[in-house]
């Protein structure tokens, strides 16, 4: 099947986790955009009462579009349900995000959230990514990029600046990205509190939640 048109199934599926009256937290990237252009319809024409919180400037921008009532982050204290995508996923539920570049507010919301889905296409799932070679986006304030490069590869990464159009990126909290690459990481519950312990690291991409539920395409594994 088609990488596009498995992320529409699995978007489509994860409309069945919005109740009428709740707030849902929208995430960034193209699987959720399916996802925010479903609900949309699903919405109008059901008529639902919902809310959204975007976890991203694009994904709002499309929750716009499609006619979602947006609610600002700051003022979103609970959010019933969020659905978003992931970049690689394993059996263990540990999931790596941001490269979008949105994992902070990504991961802050679904910190907020009762509910966490994850939806994403064949292609992200690995059965054991600490047996993996792994890329985590680190978000990291400007002043602060030099040393905190010195830093990962303290911890075993090979650094790179996230790069958009061959400019530098910006996340939308005006802070740049170093993917670091690590050639096993053996406990990622700790390398997320090593890399969150380095004076001037925003976020990064290790999302690691209790109780997540995986919208995948069937058979597989
Ligand atoms: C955005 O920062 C990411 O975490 C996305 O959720 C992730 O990259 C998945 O994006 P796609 O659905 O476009 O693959």
């Amino acid at each position: 099947m088609d990488i596009e048109d498995e992320k529409k199934i699995v978007a489509k599926k994860a409309l069945k986790f919005v109740k009428p009256s709740t707030i849902v937290g929208l995430g960034s990237g193209s699987t959720a955009a399916y996802f925010i252009e479903a609900l949309g319809k699903l919405a109008k024409k059901k008529k639902l009462k919902i809310k959204c919180v975007a976890t991203s400037k694009e994904s709002e921008r499309i929750a716009k579009k499609v006619g979602l009532k947006i609610v600002a982050l700051e003022k979103a204290d609970k959010i019933d349900v969020d659905i978003d995508g992931a970049d690689k996923i394993d059996n263990q539920r540990i999931i790596i995000k941001g490269m979008g570049g949105a994992l902070t507010r990504e991961k802050y919301v679904a910190s907020i959230s009762r509910k966490f889905v994850v939806i994403a296409d064949h292609r992200k799932f690995v059965k054991d990514l600490r047996k993996e070679k792994v890329i985590v986006p680190v978000e990291v304030l400007p002043f602060a990029v030099n040393n905190v490069k010195k830093e990962l590869k303290k911890l075993g990464a090979k650094t790179k600046m996230r790069k958009k159009n061959k400019r530098i990126f910006v996340t939308d909290n005006g802070n740049y990205i170093i993917d670091s690459e690590f050639r096993k990481i053996k406990n990622f519950k700790k390398m997320a509190v090593k890399l969150n312990n380095i004076p001037g690291v925003v976020e990064n991409g290790i999302f690691l939640f209790k109780g997540v539920k995986v919208i995948r395409p069937k058979n597989l594994f």
